[in-house]
C-alpha cells in the first residue's frame, strides 16, 4: 500500500468540477451525486487496485463510492479515505455507502458488522447502509453458482423485518444517515413500505440498456425511493460463474453503438448518460483511469436527444446478468424464484 502522503489529496489537472455533475435529492433532502464508482472487484482485481482507483477517482472529481463488507477491501479503501479525509477533501463532501453481507442479518448481527464497516472504512459515519440481499444465506466469495449452504432460508418477511428495525437503530444511533435495500423486488418492498418505520432511501438494483426492470423502477420512484443502478455497463468482466449463454450485452448492442459513433462516445458513455437522464444513480466500476475518467465525464457532459432515449427505451431485452442462484433455498427451483415473478413474494 502507498505511503499515506501518496494517497493525500491532489485534485488532478484535468479533474471534472464536481458542481458539473448531477445529483439526486433523497426523500430526507439529502443530495446523492448521480454516478458513483463501484469497488466490487469481481474476484479478479486485487483491493489495493479498487484502493488505488478510489483514489484516483476522487482526485478526478468522484464524489461517491459504492462499497460492501464482502467485497474484502473495505480496509484497503479506509487506508485511502483516511489520507483523503486529513489533506484537504472534506467527509461532508463525499457519499460512502457500504452493506450489510447476508450472514449478518441476525438482530445481534447487524449493528456490529456495520460497526466493523465504519472501523475499516475510517469513517464516524456512512451516507447510506444497504441490506445487501434479502436473503441471509452465507455463501464464500468467489463460490460457485452450484453452490448451497445447507441452511439456505427463503425470504421470511417477519425475519426481514428484524433485520430492518436494527437497521433502522443504526440511523437513530447516528451511524448512517440513510438505509436501503438491494435485490429487492416490488412485492418485497411492498411488506417493507408497509411495515418500516424508516423506509428505505435507495434500492439498488441491476438495471442497465438490456435490463431495465421497467415495474420495479416505476414503482420505487413512485414510493420516494431512489434507484441505484449496478452493472450498468453489462458488468463486461463479470466472473464465468456468473456467466450463461442467453446473456446479452448492452456495450455491444447495435443502437448503444449507433448512437455512440454518431456521437463520438465510447457505448459505455451512451449507457452512462442513458441512466442518468432516466433517473437512476449508476455506479460503474473501474480502475482504470481514462475508463473512471470517461464515465464520469460522460454523466457531466451533454445529454443525449430524446429520439436515443425513445431508441433505448426500445431494447430492454429482459436480461438478468446476476441471477443470484446461490440463494436457491431448495432443489429444483429455478433462479427466478428468486425475483417474484409472478407478482407475490415465492413461498418457502
Ligand atoms: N448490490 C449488489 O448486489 C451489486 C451487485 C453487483 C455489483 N454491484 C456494484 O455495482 C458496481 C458495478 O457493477 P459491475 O462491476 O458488475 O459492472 P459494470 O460497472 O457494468 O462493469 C464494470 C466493467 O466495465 C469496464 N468498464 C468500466 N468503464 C468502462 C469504459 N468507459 N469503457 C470500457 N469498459 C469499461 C470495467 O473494466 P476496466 O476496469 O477494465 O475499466 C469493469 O470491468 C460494482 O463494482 C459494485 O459496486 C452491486
Amino acid at each position: 500500500m502507498p505511503s499515506s502522503s501518496a494517497l493525500s489529496f491532489h485534485p488532478a489537472a484535468d479533474a471534472i468540477d464536481s458542481t458539473a455533475v448531477p445529483s439526486r435529492v433523497l426523500y430526507t433532502g439529502a443530495q446523492i451525486p448521480a454516478i458513483g464508482l463501484g469497488t466490487f472487484g469481481s474476484d479478479h482485481v486485487s483491493a489495493e487496485a479498487v484502493a488505488e482507483a478510489v483514489h484516483g477517482a476522487a482526485c478526478a472529481g468522484y464524489r461517491h463510492f459504492d462499497c460492501a463488507a464482502v467485497y474484502q477491501n473495505e480496509a484497503e479503501i479506509g487506508n485511502v479515505f483516511e489520507a483523503l479525509f486529513g489533506s484537504g477533501l472534506e467527509r461532508e463532501q463525499v457519499w460512502i455507502t457500504s452493506k450489510l453481507w447476508n450472514d449478518k442479518h441476525g438482530e445481534a448481527d447487524v449493528i456490529p458488522a456495520c460497526r466493523q464497516s465504519l472501523a475499516d472504512l475510517r469513517c464516524k459515519y456512512l451516507d447510506l447502509y444497504l441490506v445487501h440481499w434479502p436473503f441471509p444465506n452465507y455463501h464464500p466469495p468467489g463460490c460457485s453458482v452450484e453452490s448451497r449452504s445447507p441452511n439456505a432460508k427463503p425470504y421470511i418477511h417477519e425475519n426481514f423485518m428484524r433485520t430492518w428495525r436494527q437497521m433502522e437503530r443504526l440511523v437513530e444511533l447516528g451511524l448512517v444517515k440513510h438505509i436501503g435495500t438491494s435485490n429487492m423486488t416490488v412485492p418485497k418492498l411492498r411488506l417493507l413500505l408497509r411495515d418500516a418505520h424508516v423506509k428505505p432511501a435507495v434500492n439498488e438494483m441491476e438495471l442497465h440498456p438490456h435490463f431495465q426492470q421497467p415495474e420495479l423502477f416505476e414503482f420505487v420512484r413512485a414510493n420516494g425511493i431512489q434507484p441505484v443502478a449496478y452493472s450498468p455497463l453489462g458488468s463486461p468482466h463479470r466472473p464465468e460463474r456468473d456467466r450463461t449463454p442467453e446473456d446479452t450485452s448492452p456495450l455491444q448492442d447495435p443502437v448503444i453503438r449507433g448512437i455512440g459513433e454518431r456521437r463520438k462516445l465510447h457505448p459505455a458513455a451512451v449507457c452512462l448518460k442513458w441512466a442518468v437522464q432516466r433517473g437512476h444513480i449508476p455506479i460503474p466500476f473501474s480502475t482504470k483511469r481514462a475508463n473512471y475518467m470517461a464515465n464520469l465525464q460522460a454523466v457531466a457532459g451533454d445529454p443525449l436527444s430524446e429520439d436515443d432515449m425513445h431508441a433505448i427505451a426500445g431494447i430492454d431485452k429482459n436480461c438478468r446478468l446476476i441471477k443470484g442462484q446461490v440463494f436457491l433455498w431448495k432443489t429444483g427451483q429455478s433462479w427466478e424464484d428468486l425475483w417474484d415473478v409472478n407478482g407475490e413474494v415465492t413461498p418457502p
